[in-house]
C-alpha cells in the first residue's frame, strides 16, 4: 500500500503542468470524481487495523499535495496568460460622447463675452411680462399702432392682462427702475411673437439687448460700441452702416448692417447682392423712457440696441432655416463644437 502511495506521490511531483489542457488532465486524474487517490481510499478496508491510521494520514497528505499543486499551477497559468494580454498603454482611449453645445448658446456666450470686455453686465428678467414693462414704460401709448410691430401672445392672469415678452427691452426697464446710472448692461433671453412658423420666422427666438445710460452718452458712443462688436464678432475687417429707422423707445433710431462677411461685400445671395447684412436695431433712449423709470432725462442720456441671436448664428454658421434651432435634430446639433 505504501508503495502505491509513494508511486502516486511521485506521479504528482513529476506531472508537468504547462498549459490549461495539462492542468485539466491533472485535475481529472488526481482530483476528479473518479480519481486515483479515491481508488486508494477504497482499498483502505483491506489494510490491517493497526496500520489504518498511518496509511490514512499518508493518503490525506497525498490528496492535499495534489490539491496544492493544482491550485498553485492554476494561479501560475492565469498570471502568465494575463502577461500575454498585457494592457496596451499606447492604445487611444474610447471616445466619450459628451455632446455639443447648442449653436445659439455658443453665439449667446460669445456676444456676452464681447460686451463683458467693455464693462457690460448681464441682466435677466421674466418671460411673462406685464404691459408696463413690455410696452407702456417703453413709450408705446395705449392703442398705439407701434404695438402691432410685434405680434403679441397675451395671457389672462387674474385681473391683469399679461403677455409673453416680445423683446428683452422689458428687462432694461426693470434695470432702470432698480438701479441708478451709470448703467451698462445687456439682457439676453428668449422672446415670443405670434408669427407663423417658417424658415424665416418663428414664434419664439432669442435676443441680446444692450443699454448704456450715463452723463453725456452720445450717438458717437453708440456707433463705436457697435463697430467694436461687429469687428469682434465677424473679424476686424467688418464695417457697419446705420440706416434711419423707427422704434418707440429710441430717438433717433437706426437699423445696423454689417458688411457681408460671406462675399467680402462683393455681393452674394446671402446679402442679396447689396454687400450688407442687417444685424440689429438701435438708437438713443427716448427721454420719455428715462422719465418713465424715474431717471432725470436732463442729466442723463443713453443708447440702446437689440439683436437676434438666431440672426447672428445664421451669419456665423450659415444656417438659413430658423426651425433647425429648435427641432433638436442631433444630426444638426452635433456639428457644433463643444469647446468654443
Ligand atoms: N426691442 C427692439 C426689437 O425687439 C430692438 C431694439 C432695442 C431696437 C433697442 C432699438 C433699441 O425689435
Amino acid at each position: 500500500m505504501k508503495e502505491k502511495i509513494k508511486g502516486i506521490e511521485n506521479e504528482i511531483s513529476v506531472f508537468d503542468i504547462n498549459n490549461v489542457e495539462s492542468l485539466e488532465k491533472f485535475r481529472i486524474h488526481f482530483l476528479g470524481s473518479k480519481n486515483c487517490i479515491k481508488d486508494l481510499f477504497a482499498e483502505l478496508k483491506s489494510v490491517p487495523n493497526e496500520e489504518k491510521k498511518e496509511i490514512g494520514q499518508l493518503m490525506n497528505a497525498l490528496r492535499t499535495s495534489a490539491q496544492e499543486k493544482f491550485d498553485s499551477s492554476k494561479i501560475r497559468l492565469e498570471n502568465s496568460a494575463s502577461d500575454d494580454t498585457k494592457i496596451d498603454l499606447s492604445r487611444p482611449a474610447d471616445q466619450i460622447e459628451i455632446g455639443s453645445r447648442h449653436p445659439l448658446s455658443l453665439v449667446r456666450s460669445e456676444i456676452i463675452e464681447i460686451f463683458n470686455r467693455i464693462g457690460f453686465t448681464v441682466s435677466e428678467g421674466p418671460e411673462i411680462e406685464d404691459d408696463w414693462h413690455n410696452f407702456s414704460a417703453l413709450n408705446f401709448p395705449p392703442e398705439h399702432p407701434a404695438r402691432d410691430m410685434q405680434d403679441t401672445f397675451f395671457i389672462e392672469k387674474g385681473e391683469t392682462e399679461m403677455a409673453l415678452r416680445t423683446h428683452t427691452s422689458s428687462v432694461q426697464v426693470r434695470v432702470m427702475e432698480n438701479e441708478k446710472p451709470p448703467i451698462r448692461t445687456i439682457s439676453p433671453g428668449r422672446v415670443y411673437r405670434n408669427e407663423a412658423i417658417s424658415a424665416r420666422a418663428h414664434c419664439f427666438f432669442h435676443q441680446v439687448e444692450g443699454l448704456y445710460i450715463d452723463k453725456d452718452v452720445s450717438f458717437a458712443d453708440l456707433k463705436q460700441t457697435l463697430l467694436y462688436f461687429a469687428q469682434e464678432m465677424f473679424g476686424e475687417k467688418a464695417q457697419i452702416r446705420l440706416r434711419p429707422s423707427y422704434f418707440p423707445f429710441t430717438e433717433p433710431s437706426a437699423e445696423v448692417d454689417v458688411s457681408c462677411t460671406i462675399c467680402n461685400s462683393k455681393g452674394c445671395n446671402v446679402c442679396k447682392y447689396t454687400g450688407w447684412l442687417e444685424i440689429l436695431g438701435c438708437g438713443m433712449v427716448d427721454p420719455n423712457v428715462l422719465e418713465a423709470s424715474n431717471i432725470d432725462s436732463k442729466a442723463f442720456s443713453g443708447f440702446a440696441f437689440g439683436m437676434g441671436v438666431e440672426r447672428i448664428a445664421q451669419l456665423k454658421y450659415r444656417v438659413n432655416d430658423l426651425r433647425l434651432y429648435s427641432e433638436n435634430d442631433v444630426r444638426f446639433l452635433k456639428q457644433f463644437s463643444s469647446g468654443m
